[in-house]
């Protein structure tokens, strides 16, 4: 079967995609029957492109190295906007992955509103739009006959959603915890070593692995907005990140956590959610943990969630250092189970 693809975002994500899916290309068509063609891409500040006789990936990856925009390369009549593109590209697939607005998670739920309204299949690895409309998203998907996947939200590529929808059926999720924040791993690890947590988070930001907003990470939203992704789509909850109790780690110093450590405890931002009654709740917060408990013995690179159940009670998923490559992988096997159905 042929796809036509939209990309909605061309950054560390859209790029590590688009080299994968050529990786990819031969093993696709011969073992999944599955061709594509890119026909739109849609950044933020590099410009639109639409090419219904396919947008050439490489060429695209080589201009936009050096400052390019995408606009040399669209053709037809002017775009006036991602919404205006997702209407006329006539693709097959949308890909959102444009940048996680953590407190609407707009303007990507709009994009996605307006592909399924189009009956475009969606994929995305933006947190936004499964934490503020994932119900929504999913009626609507259901009324237009495509599929709505979002692997790669919490923990890269790793496969949560797929695997509780491919191997644990008719299983309730009773509640879940983890360690879902690289980031805020890495800072308290570097506080745990004695730095303050300005210098910590200097040398994340060098490292490149900070959210554009620090916040999003040092005050818990980014592991917030996991955990509502989480508890929405396995334990049918509409939780937004206001109604999660949430306290990031900017509060934390080498102090606290070597008084933690004579405790024989250490300190990790632990993602929790549980029933009560009929409601979900969640909360995200510095919690002190034996040192022996699985949390405290993984390094600082690592995720980890452990899934609560009624049939196999208690399931760990491990991932390690994750990023952009893994996620481009999430984007892959979503597409693989959209062309599967
Ligand atoms: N990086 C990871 O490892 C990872 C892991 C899991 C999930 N995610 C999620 O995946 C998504 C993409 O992440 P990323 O690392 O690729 O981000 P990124 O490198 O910042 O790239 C974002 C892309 O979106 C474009 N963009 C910005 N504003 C836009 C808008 N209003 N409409 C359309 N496009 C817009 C940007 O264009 P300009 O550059 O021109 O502004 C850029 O091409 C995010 O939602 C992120 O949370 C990322």
């Amino acid at each position: 079967m042929h796809y036509k693809l939209a990309l909605i975002g061309f950054g560390n994500v859209g790029k590590n995609f688009a080299k994968l899916l050529e990786r990819k290309k031969t093993r696709l068509k011969k073992e999944f029957g599955i061709t594509y063609q890119i026909v739109a891409i849609a950044t933020g500040s590099h410009g639109l492109a639409i090419n219904p006789r396919g947008l050439d990936a490489r060429k695209i990856l080589a201009h936009l190295s050096k400052k390019g925009s995408l606009a040399a390369f669209h053709r037809g009549k002017p775009v006036s906007g991602v919404v205006d593109l997702i209407k006329r590209c006539g693709a097959d697939i949308l890909f959102e992955i444009s940048p996680q607005n953590p407190w609407t998670g707009q303007p990507a739920l709009g994009y996605i509103e307006a592909a399924l309204q189009k009956k475009m299949h969606v994929i995305t690895a933006n947190k936004g739009p499964i934490v503020h409309g994932y119900q929504k998203l999913r009626r609507l998907a259901a009324r237009s006959r495509v599929q709505l996947r979002h692997e790669g939200v919490v923990m890269d590529g790793t496969p949560i959603f797929n695997l509780y929808e491919s191997t644990l059926p008719a299983t309730d999720v009773r509640g879940f915890e983890g360690i879902l924040n690289a980031t805020t791993n890495f800072l308290i690890n570097a506080m745990e070593n004695g730095k303050p947590i300005d210098t910590a988070l200097e040398e994340a930001k060098a490292l490149g692995i900070v959210e554009a907003n620090p916040a999003v990470d040092v005050e818990g939203w980014d592991a917030t907005s996991k955990l509502c992704c989480l508890a929405n789509v396995l334990m049918g909850a509409n939780l937004r990140p206001q109604d999660v109790d949430r306290e990031g780690i900017q509060n934390l110093s080498p102090e606290k956590l070597h008084e933690a450590r004579h405790r024989g405890n250490c300190i990790r931002l632990v993602v929790r959610a549980w029933r009560e009654g009929r409601k979900v709740r969640g909360s995200v917060k510095p919690t002190e943990i034996p040192l022996t408990h699985t949390f405290a013995t993984l390094s600082a690179d690592t995720t980890i969630l452990t899934l609560d159940t009624d049939t196999m009670e208690k399931i760990s998923i491990v991932e390690g250092p994750g990023g952009p490559h893994q996620t481009a992988f999430a984007l892959l096997s979503d597409f693989i189970n959209v062309a599967r159905a």
